[in-house]
């Protein structure tokens, strides 16, 4: 059997060609996929061999497939019309933030339907964008599956910095890289990540700190600039971490 970056050679197909679709719809959905993937990569990096739960995490979700998750996290996406992607959040009504949010249930049925995606469904659909369902969901997971819990919020963390620091933000301009630590920081304190502070936890505070005076600049990282590029990126994302 033909294996390509860690995946069955179909499977390799049918991602890659997922990932195209993402990027031909809307470019910086795709850089920002692959933002958040580098710096998930990072994070587990400086998480491993700091605390059991840590490497409880690291080995019931080996890092090639935490930063494959953080890989597809938003393609759900591609079946949000790109105008609303594009639009400034304060600018979205209130029928564009329901097909907005539409992004998460679809990525997770998507993948779902993947065999080389190594998440269940219901850690996508918990993952991120806050509402009471998925607040609710991930209270429960928490008392029932630590290590996944602790997964999602990480990944909430960074998909939330990786968002805010993008150079191409289309809404509420790009923040710059100290005040979007700050603001995370005050988080592991308990105070507010865009007003709910459950998005966060605060374990994730010590690698988090470690990863950023590695001198890492996630609006540097490099991203595809067309979907020509996926296939060398992706193949630098394997190399990079496995
Ligand atoms: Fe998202
Ligand atoms: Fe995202």
């Amino acid at each position: 059997m033909k294996v390509e970056r860690g995946l069955i050679r179909s499977d390799y197909d049918w991602s890659l060609n997922l990932l195209r679709q993402l990027g031909r719809h809307h470019l910086p959905t795709l850089q920002h996929s692959f933002r958040t993937a580098q710096l998930m990569g990072r994070l587990t990096e400086q998480a491993e061999g700091t605390c059991p739960v840590f490497n409880e995490l690291l080995r019931r979700y080996p890092r090639p497939d935490v930063v494959k998750l953080a890989l597809f996290h938003d393609i759900g996406k591609i079946f949000v019309t790109d105008s609303i992607l594009a639009r400034t959040n304060n600018h979205l009504t209130h029928k564009d933030k329901a097909l907005l949010h539409q992004h998460v249930p679809v990525g997770a049925a998507i993948c779902n339907g993947f065999t080389g995606f190594p998440f269940p469904q219901r850690y996508f659909a918990l993952m991120h964008h806050a509402d009471r369902n998925a607040t609710l969901g991930l209270n429960y997971l928490r008392q029932t599956d630590f290590p996944a819990y602790l997964l999602l919020q990480g990944l909430e963390t960074i998909d939330w910095l990786a968002a805010v620091v993008d150079p191409a933000r289309a809404y509420n301009g790009q923040v710059p890289l100290e005040a979007a630590v700050r603001q995370i920081q005050s988080a592991f304190r308990n105070t507010s990540l865009e007003n709910d502070p459950r998005r966060i936890d605060p374990l994730w505070q010590a690698p988090f700190t470690a990863m950023i005076n590695s001198g890492v600049d996630p609006a540097r990282l490099p991203v595809p600039n067309n979907v020509d590029d996926i296939d060398s990126h992706w193949s630098r994302l394997v190399n990079r971490f496995g």
